[in-house]
């Protein structure tokens, strides 16, 4: 299994490299930057959604699933960049969004079957949005009330149609056709819902990740995590064959087992939000690692930046934990160099709050990082003093830091065990070398 201990790259589209001076990045950009990868030395990467989207929610939101949105290129800038990968020997996974749509997806107008509608006029319980309000939303045009799950501009689709799955099936076999390795699944928490639409119940407070506002006063025990998923699941496996599913399961690992009979990874979403100190560090590796098949991630384009979350002064060892740990590791592009938060822009674009995290790769120090030479939809953060060229030629960098841990994983076999250490220290043993992490 060429995943097993792969080490793969989360490309921003928007945000990694601009082709066509139109200030967002796209297709033939990135196949222009894969000489960085092969410096780096990872094994694959993941593009964010780069299909046709009203941006509602950045891509997230999609309207056609088996074609490439303008602003990114063209399928056969896709095909391109398939090859230019495969050549330097990179794989490719696309982001998967089965759970939901975009409004303005053709499907919402001409399947209506295919979503999940009130049985009432008005919410039949008490769901709520991730991104806050109800989960449920009145669609103009029939008067009738839709699940959303996230933006009201993302109706779910109803998984329990047998149509909707056969749909998504060939979306994943047009893609593998064109020769991708394999799928980042999107949302896949709540694929399935309860039959019946049952009330959520009152958060106990023992959910294992960040949950907040109104949607955290909330335990989604039929809203999601439903153990019908696994049928979904099931069928996306089908029509994957030996394809890379690696889910965004956004659970506790205790949780996992279940999504893992199809899946072939889930992220270790627990470490993601560990606080930098040993003893937390270790509880969430402990039973993520015991468990296998998890991809170790640090950051994406969700949550706060590696650099802020953790301060500088920590990114080194947060490379090394991330890259030393057994098994699968994301790197959420810029992380390499530290890129941090930045400020986003004003007005914002992603109602979350989430511009912050997806400023563009900073290449060089010239006033745009070499992202674009037109404006760039997001500026750079602060291209004149971290940037990859300047990284590149210094051996003592962030970046050659990572590249050096890339290079050293393969003597690191499959073998892991923790060990006891002093206060502030997090050490583990990986086929006959002593990891040392201070983190407290
Ligand atoms: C996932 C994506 C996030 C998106 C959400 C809804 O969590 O990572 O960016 O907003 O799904 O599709």
């Amino acid at each position: 299994m060429w995943w097993r201990d792969a080490v793969v790259y989360q490309i921003y589209p928007r945000s990694f490299q601009d082709s066509d001076g139109d200030g967002i990045g796209d297709l033939r950009g990135i196949a222009q930057r894969l000489d960085h990868l092969v410096y780096l030395g990872v094994d694959a990467f993941w593009l964010s959604p780069i299909y046709p989207s009203p941006l509602a929610d950045f891509g997230y939101d999609v309207s056609d699933y088996t074609n490439v949105d303008p602003v990114f290129g063209s399928l056969e800038d896709l095909d391109t960049l398939v090859r230019a990968a495969h050549e330097r020997g990179l794989r490719i996974l696309l982001d998967l969004v089965p759970s939901h749509t975009s409004i303005e997806h053709p499907w919402f107008r001409e399947h209506l079957d295919w979503y999940i509608w009130s049985p009432v006029d008005g919410p039949p319980n008490n769901w709520r949005s991730a991104f806050g309000g109800s989960a449920w939303s009145r669609d103009e045009r029939s008067g009738r009330w839709y699940l959303h799950t996230f933006y009201p501009e993302q109706p779910d689709l109803d998984w329990r149609n047998p149509e909707v799955v056969a749909a998504m099936q060939d979306v994943v076999r047009f893609w593998l056709g064109r020769g991708v390795d394999g799928f980042r699944v999107d949302a896949l928490t709540a694929i399935v819902k309860d039959a019946e639409l049952r009330d959520d119940l009152p958060a106990t407070g023992m959910f294992a990740l960040p949950s907040t506002g109104e949607f955290g006063e909330l335990e989604h025990i039929y809203s999601s995590n439903r153990p019908e998923a696994v049928e979904a699941l099931a069928a996306l496996r089908e029509a994957a064959g030996d394809a890379l599913l690696i889910g965004e399961v956004y659970l506790g690992t205790a949780e996992y087992a279940r999504w893992l009979e199809h899946l072939d990874l889930v992220f270790a979403f627990e470490l993601l939000f560990a606080p930098w100190k040993a003893e937390a560090l270790r509880a969430a590796i402990a039973p993520a690692a015991e468990l296998g098949r998890v991809a170790w991630v640090l950051s994406n384009h969700d949550f706060d930046r590696l650099a802020t979350r953790l301060g500088e002064a920590n990114v080194r060892a947060a490379a090394e934990l991330l890259l030393t740990l057994p098994g699968a590791a994301f790197i959420y592009q810029g992380d390499e160099i530290g890129l941090p938060n930045g400020p986003g822009s004003d007005p914002q674009f992603d109602r979350h709050g989430r511009d912050r995290l997806r400023h563009p790769m900073q290449w060089d120090a010239s006033r745009t990082g070499g992202f674009t030479t037109g404006e760039p939809w997001l500026q750079p953060i602060d291209a004149e003093k971290r940037n990859v060229e300047a990284q590149r030629a210094d051996p003592g960098s962030l970046l050659n830091h990572y590249r050096r841990l890339i290079q050293s994983r393969r003597e690191l076999g499959s073998h892991f065990r923790l060990l006891d250490s002093p206060p502030g220290t997090l050490c583990y043993e990986r086929n006959g070398h002593v990891v040392t992490i201070e983190a407290g």
